[in-house]
């Protein structure tokens, strides 16, 4: 495990695209995993700047994001496809049918597992965390051997997520997400975490030796390449 400091979320944004830019630009077929949430805009935005740059192109990518709340439709702007769309997904020259997300609508949560059996391995995951360990929306008391499923929000996560929604009421209570076992089969593992609201629960990562269900993050320990980048947080 690697952890690297960055001055402030711009330096982690940055630091985050040149690694991402890296593997879409030396590797034939890349297969990026990617999250939502607020930590990775900066690197989407990076991302975006070196496609429109011509530095990148994304034509031969393949992606696979981590998570879609419950019952959203695809046009909702709370949804993660939306997010997705408008960040990167409409903005690069990927092709629509490599683009995969978990659909909100779905009733038989395997369907997203056949997908991503047949895509493989990732070569790189992103990953953001939650205030309570949540790797994708994996909370605590979850499972290493776990795949696509749905999953009740905590209390924490409904509260946090409430400030990209009118108020609290209109959360989704639900969402499906991709498993722990998906998660590390990936080649390399990134994870983004920025501010004071996330140090306690890097700190508490990088103390812990043990694999705790409770504390999803710690999965984490038990793969070879994995960098955290943070940012604005006092850790030694
Ligand atoms: C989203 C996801 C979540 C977020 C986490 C942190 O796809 O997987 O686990 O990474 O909730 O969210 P932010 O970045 O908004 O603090």
């Amino acid at each position: 495990m690697e952890i690297i400091k960055c001055l402030d979320y711009d330096d982690l944004s940055k630091k985050a695209a040149c690694i991402f830019i890296d593997k879409i630009k030396n590797i034939e077929k890349p297969i990026l995993g990617l999250a939502t949430g607020s930590t990775p805009l900066g690197l989407y935005k990076n991302l975006v700047k070196a496609y429109k740059d011509k530095v990148i192109s994304f034509k031969n990518a393949i992606t696979c994001n981590l998570d879609e709340y419950l019952g959203l439709d695809e046009d909702d702007e709370m949804s993660y496809h939306y997010y997705m769309k408008e960040n990167l997904i409409d903005k690069v020259d990927i092709l629509k049918d490599n683009f995969h997300i978990p659909d909100s609508h779905l009733e038989n949560p395997k369907i997203y597992d056949e997908i991503l059996d047949k895509i493989g391995r990732r070569s790189i995951q992103l990953l953001g965390v939650g205030e309570n360990g949540h790797i994708a929306f994996n909370e605590p008391n979850s499972f290493l051997s776990s795949r696509t499923s749905i999953v009740k929000l905590t209390e924490n996560t409904i509260e946090v997520n409430s400030r990209f929604f009118e108020n609290e009421t209109f959360v989704p209570r639900k969402a499906i997400t991709m498993g722990i076992k998906d998660i590390l089969n990936a080649d390399e593992i990134i994870l983004l975490a920025n501010g004071k609201k996330k140090e306690n629960v890097i700190r508490n990562f990088i103390k812990t030796e043990n694999i705790d269900p409770n504390f999803p993050i710690s999965f984490l320990k038990l793969h070879d390449n994995l960098k955290i980048l943070i940012s604005d947080m006092d850790i030694e």
